[in-house]
């Protein structure tokens, strides 16, 4: 059965190990992704909810809006992504002279594990239209990286620095996108029209 502060507490003793130990704790939490869903709570909103945070180690509830995607950005720290619901398409991308370039995608649903190596740059879709959950795990103080952080914008691929606030607003925005979508009648009319 999946306990949050259990979960927490093998994070903390598998860090010093490096990916592999913490990606062992979170393939065991993946075996009961209900048990997951019901100890960190049904998705109420989108957004990045962090369960432990350290210098070593950063604990995140990731809920991803219905259809949001999120632009490519590398984490300077390794990281274990476990989806224990809906779907998150992630395309990995290497850098080409001032751009970078797709190199390979991997779709993960519940119970699906990634592992990212420090330099990894990634972007993330939830293809799905519902919220998708994952746990991501990382090696170091997501919220404060040691090394400064890039992202890299969708539509032109050009390098910038990562902003925290600005990815926050995403998931906001993500979500009040859907949720205009969704109170639209068929005809595109207002709401009581
Ligand atoms: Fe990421």
């Amino acid at each position: 059965m999946f306990d949050r502060d259990h979960f927490i507490e093998d994070c903390i003793k598998a860090v010093s190990g490096g990916q592999e130990p913490i990606r062992e704790v979170v393939a065991a939490a993946l075996s009961d992704s209900a048990g997951m869903m019901s100890e960190l709570g049904e998705p109420q909103h989108a957004g990045i909810t962090p369960i432990y945070r350290a210098n070593d180690l950063t604990i995140i509830n990731f809920v991803w809006a219905p259809c949001m995607s999120l632009m490519p950005h590398n984490h300077q720290m390794f990281a274990v992504v476990g989806v224990y619901s809906g779907r998150e398409d992630n395309v990995f991308w290497r850098r080409k002279a001032t751009t970078i370039e797709a190199a390979g995608a991997q779709s993960l649903g519940a119970g699906d594990i990634a592992t990212l190596g420090r330099d990894v740059i990634h972007s993330v879709l939830n293809p799905i239209g519902k919220m998708t959950c994952a746990v991501h795990v990382y090696g170091g103080d997501f919220f404060d990286p040691e090394e400064p952080r890039s992202e890299w914008d969708h539509e032109t691929l050009i390098e910038r620095p990562w902003n925290v606030d600005e990815v926050k607003s995403l998931f906001r925005e993500a979500e009040e996108r859907f949720s205009a979508t969704k109170n639209k009648s068929p005809g595109g009319n207002p709401p009581g029209l």
